[in-house]
């Protein structure tokens, strides 16, 4: 006896239309690595597919995602010069600045998106200025040099400032930074739920921002909680974020439930560097079916209740949904 469940099973164009979830190329925020230079494209051994760019490349490569149907992008620099503060990332000659002129002036039409975080930029490759007594981050001196590199990126045409430091009081202190120099109108998303995750291996190659000593455990959550990282993302939410976060994706599809329950913000999620080169990887030794085991992650994350994918595959799952 066929039933309820698979009578409906049957038709092809009946499966669709009883379909509770979509992607769309809509959902995608792609993340591009920028180096200064001319003519660079280069590979990381960990992420196959995935490049440190220079600005002339980068402008190539949007090109190629506006013709996928990709508009929106976040940044993230690899500085030339990296000292204590991550002083790169303040100067209005910085490379982000820099490539956020080019890149709005190319493509006006894109969203460009900019991480904000000294890890990059800082030689100790920690999330912001040392406090030598407690031998990691300063909060509150970070906080002011968070404000100032939004403003940088505001006035060189960011069309949204995505602060991923996990600094306490972080979204307030950039919104005031931000509604004071006059860009009331850039909005924040907030990596408001991040944990210390191993999953972020493969981005401190491709954005060279391993810590030199110690790790980011006294600012990004214990992976082990949930409440906790409901709480996280409600304070962002009072301090002002127009959009939430949880960072990695994989392995935290309860804390997207439950934060998709707890605001009615717009929630983003990232498939980290780690996610990405695990498909990857598994695919080289020929144990999945890449395309498929992609796409049936990323409609994971959207049945787990994000509205946003930030993903490393956003292309190659273009290329399947523009055929489709
Ligand atoms: C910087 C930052 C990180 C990622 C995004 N922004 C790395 C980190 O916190 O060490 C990770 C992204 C990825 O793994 O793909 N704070
Ligand atoms: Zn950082």
């Amino acid at each position: 006896m066929f039933t309820r469940f698979r009578r409906k099973r049957l038709h092809p164009v009946l499966r669709e239309l009883v379909q509770e979830t979509v992607i769309t190329t809509n959902d995608f925020i792609y993340p591009l690595f920028i180096r200064s230079g001319e003519g660079i494209k280069k590979e990381v051994a960990s992420m196959p597919g995935v490049y440190q760019m220079s600005i002339d490349e980068v402008l190539k490569e949007c090109e190629t995602l506006k013709s996928l149907g990709i508009n929106s992008i976040i940044l993230f620099g690899i500085p030339d010069v990296k000292d204590s503060v991550g002083s790169d990332a303040l100067c209005e000659h910085g490379i982000i600045a820099t490539a956020l002129r080019a890149i709005k002036e190319a493509h006006p039409e894109m969203l460009v998106i900019t991480d904000l975080c000294f890890c990059e930029y800082t030689d100790h490759g920690h999330c912001g200025v040392l406090n030598p007594k407690l031998k990691t981050v300063d909060n509150d001196i970070t906080l002011e040099n968070l404000a100032k590199q939004a403003i940088v990126h505001a006035k060189a045409g960011a069309d949204m400032i995505a602060p991923s430091g996990m600094m306490d009081g972080m979204i307030s202190a950039i919104r005031e930074g931000l509604d004071s120099a006059g860009f009331s109108h850039t909005p924040i998303m907030s990596y408001s739920t991040k944990f210390a995750s191993a999953y972020y291996g493969p981005f401190r190659d491709v954005a060279e921002s391993s810590p030199s000593f110690g790790d980011r455990r006294s600012y990004q959550m214990d992976p082990a909680n949930r409440r906790e990282a409901v709480l996280e993302s409600l304070a962002d939410e009072e301090e002002g974020a127009d959009i939430l976060m949880v960072k990695p994706a994989l392995a935290y599809m309860d804390i997207i439930r439950d934060i998709r329950e707890s605001s009615n913000l717009p929630l983003a999620v990232y498939n980290v560097s780690g996610e990405y080169s695990m498909l990857k990887m598994a695919a080289k030794a020929g144990v999945i079916d890449y395309e498929r085991v992609m796409m049936e992650t990323l409609l994971g994350f959207k049945r787990a209740g994000a509205d946003i994918i930030i993903t490393y595959h956003a292309k190659e799952a273009a290329k399947i949904l523009n055929n489709s």
